[in-house]
């Protein structure tokens, strides 16, 4: 059973995470996995909460599901389920049962993060639907796809709005910098956080951004619009793709925010399995929750007026009367990104 469990967890911990934080450890037992958050692995101003790394707990439950049921066992789930360990994020039962097929399996490890242009044709209707009612498969989830030209233009304008904020603040830029690994070997090395290769900077950014790196020039090139320059180059690969995607939930309480990372687990697999390529693109719906969660001293009143006007704008396109959005994304068909990111082993430990 042991080896059971190890398969799946190490399976499962190939799931996306927000700077590749991986904000995990697992406690086992004879037939039960309990999953940890470990909030010091993202303090940032983007996991507000730890919104983020519910969101990324969500697509490694989804795996774990997906590959216990492969494996001849049936994963019964119980989320938060000590008040008294708040950490504790999910309790996972395994029950053995028939084995199931299941054809998003062989994506969990080819699923990637693409941050290269994709082509901007129209994806067939029928491929739209059986990636929302994929993702629909999660009580209380829904995905819905904007295709509009004009509309996946100011989507990714809006989208874009992260980079300003993020070239133009401290702390973030701090954070985002702090996050990259240069070379291979760091990466290999650290196997957390951005590799260089992966955020597929176009050939100028490339030369520069080590420079960006201080951020006393950064500030100084702010005072002739860098910030915005960026954005507006990144607008314009947010835009190259066939369609921007949301994932929206009742509410964005944990449990909505882990049903909504299994959904779009769901929806990535099934992406990954047709050939097609996803950018999860949540900055501004991030940085929002931290304005509105007693974090809006760290932002001026500029930047906080951006954000709010960039998340009005993506409100009013994806328009969901009774359900808030969790996550967005922009899909369609690319070149096979440059590199990925590696993962960190399992910390694995049992229970006593
Ligand atoms: C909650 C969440 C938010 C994310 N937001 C972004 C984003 O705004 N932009 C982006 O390029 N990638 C985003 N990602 C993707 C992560 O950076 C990516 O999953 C991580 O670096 C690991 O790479 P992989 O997906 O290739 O395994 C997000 C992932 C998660 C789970």
């Amino acid at each position: 059973m042991e080896n059971i469990i190890e398969k799946i967890i190490n399976l499962a911990i190939q799931a996306p995470s927000g700077e590749n934080c991986q904000p995990w450890r697992f406690e086992i037992g004879n037939n039960e996995i309990d999953i940890y958050n470990v909030p010091e692995r993202d303090q940032s101003l983007y996991n507000t909460n730890q919104a983020g790394s519910y969101v990324a707990h969500g697509a490694l439950v989804e795996n774990m599901i997906i590959s216990a049921k492969t494996l001849s066992y049936s994963a019964s789930i119980t989320l938060f389920p000590k008040s008294s360990e708040p950490d504790l994020v999910a309790s996972i039962t395994l029950r053995q049962s028939a084995p199931q097929e299941d054809s998003l399996l062989d994506s969990i490890a080819k699923r990637t993060t693409n941050r290269k242009p994709y082509m901007k044709t129209q994806l067939p209707t029928e491929q739209l639907e059986r990636l929302a009612a994929t993702s629909s498969q999660v009580d209380g989830a829904k995905a819905e796809f904007v295709t509009d030209p004009d509309k996946i233009k100011a989507l990714a304008e809006a989208c874009s709005v992260n980079e300003i904020v993020m070239f133009s603040n401290n702390t973030l830029h701090n954070f985002f910098f702090n996050h990259i690994n240069w070379t291979q070997e760091e990466e290999t090395k650290k196997r957390f956080g951005f590799y260089v290769k992966t955020l597929e900077l176009p050939p100028p950014a490339q030369l520069g951004m080590k420079m960006f790196k201080n951020w006393p020039l950064m500030n100084l090139l702010n005072k002739f619009g860098f910030a915005k320059l960026i954005a507006k180059g990144n607008a314009k690969i947010y835009a190259a793709c066939s369609a921007m995607g949301a994932i929206a939930v009742p509410d964005n309480d944990k449990n909505n925010l882990i049903a909504a990372g299994r959904s779009f687990q769901r929806l990535w697999l099934q992406a990954t399995q047709m050939g097609l390529s996803i950018q999860p693109l949540t900055g501004v719906l991030f940085l929002m929750k931290a304005i509105t969660n007693g974090r809006a001293s760290k932002f001026s009143d500029k930047q906080i007026e951006l954000i709010k006007q960039a998340y009005k704008q993506i409100c009013e396109i994806f328009y969901f009367p009774d359900k808030k959005i969790a996550l967005l994304f922009r899909i369609g068909r690319g070149d096979n990104p440059s590199a990925h990111s590696l993962k960190l082993p399992a910390k694995i430990t049992k229970k006593i």
